[in-house]
């Protein structure tokens, strides 16, 4: 493939999001979990307009709002065709249209670091400036009706801390997991205007695991009662904690890290102070579902309106 200018490597066009001297002494980096890399695609000329990633843990829904937010920027495919840019691996699949890429990111901390590792990367190397980052997700809600949309302030651990714990040559490394309030605010704004869905801005809390990390009853172990998980669901309530997912610190722990603007905005499947479980209908939940996108296409068409006026 006849490459466009390169900027992979070039101070001058790219904003430093890769905080990592290795990487710009490669002579070649390969995307491995996109099926994607500097020796194989013209990265620039495929993502260098990229202005907005969002990400969701399903690939399904993720095909889904690329489709949407296309109808939302009035940029349809006539034949509906939103190719995988990453197909060639079932990792993560990803679909781009004007400056809006959707891509999924798996469940839990460990899939989605590696998946905004290379998308650091592949936003570096394709020189992209001044790009948002948005998770639009599934949560358990926390004293919150069903259906309710948080857009967090802060992403806490799972003892309510604002950090992400990682261990890097065996020692524990602590990252800082602030959000942009701004974006959040903006992001509350838009709700607003759309009066669709009730949204409130609050903390997360981010665990390792969906059962006894999220304190549920209802996994393959339980050592602990009722009375206990009440006692740290109403703690964590305490803390201005309005839902429990698996990937906001990694979020702002990484965009952190990377200069890039983030947010998280999570649907509630069920309020975990009433149950464990996700009983609602099929439908239901695939219309609980469709509310982060909404509002987070209603950003996205706001924010490249107001760019044009400015020109
Ligand atoms: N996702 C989670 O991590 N927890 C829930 O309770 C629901 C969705």
């Amino acid at each position: 493939m006849e490459k466009s200018e390169q900027k992979r490597n070039d101070p001058r066009g790219s904003p430093e999001y890769v905080k990592n001297p290795h990487v710009a002494a490669m002579k070649e980096d390969i995307l491995y979990h996109l099926n994607l890399g500097t020796g194989t695609h013209d990265l620039p000329a495929m993502f260098g307009d990229v202005k907005f990633v969002c990400t969701g843990g399903s690939p399904t829904r993720m095909k889904e709002f690329i489709e949407y937010i296309a109808v939302v920027l009035g940029m349809e495919d006539p034949k509906s065709e939103y190719p995988n840019i990453c197909e060639g691996t079932d990792r993560f699949a990803m679909y781009k249209v004007g400056p809006v890429v959707s891509i999924s990111h798996g469940m839990g901390v460990p899939s989605i670091a590696i998946m905004l590792h290379e998308v650091i990367k592949l936003l570096h190397h394709a020189g992209c400036t001044d790009v948002t980052i948005i998770r639009i997700g599934t949560s358990g809600g926390l004293g919150v009706e069903p259906g309710t949309v948080v857009i967090t302030k802060q992403a806490l651990d799972g003892k309510f801390q604002p950090k992400m714990e990682q261990i890097i040559l065996g020692k524990t490394v602590e990252r800082s997991t602030e959000l942009d309030q701004g974006l959040a605010e903006e992001l509350l704004q838009c709700s607003k205007e759309l009066n669709q869905f009730q949204t409130v801005t609050g903390n997360t809390i981010c665990t390792m695991d969906f059962y006894e990390g999220q304190a549920r009853l209802d996994g393959a172990f339980c050592s602990y009662t009722e009375k206990d998980k009440q006692e740290y669901l109403h703690k964590a309530k305490e803390a201005g904690v309005c839902n429990i997912e698996m990937e906001a610190t990694a979020v702002a722990a990484m965009c952190n890290l990377s200069g890039l603007r983030a947010a998280v905005v999570c649907v509630t499947l069920l309020d975990r102070l009433k149950g464990d479980q996700v009983t609602s209908s099929h439908e239901v939940l695939q219309k609980f579902q469709q509310s982060p996108q909404i509002l987070v296409g209603h950003y996205i068409k706001k924010q490249l309106k107001a760019k044009a006026v400015q020109g």
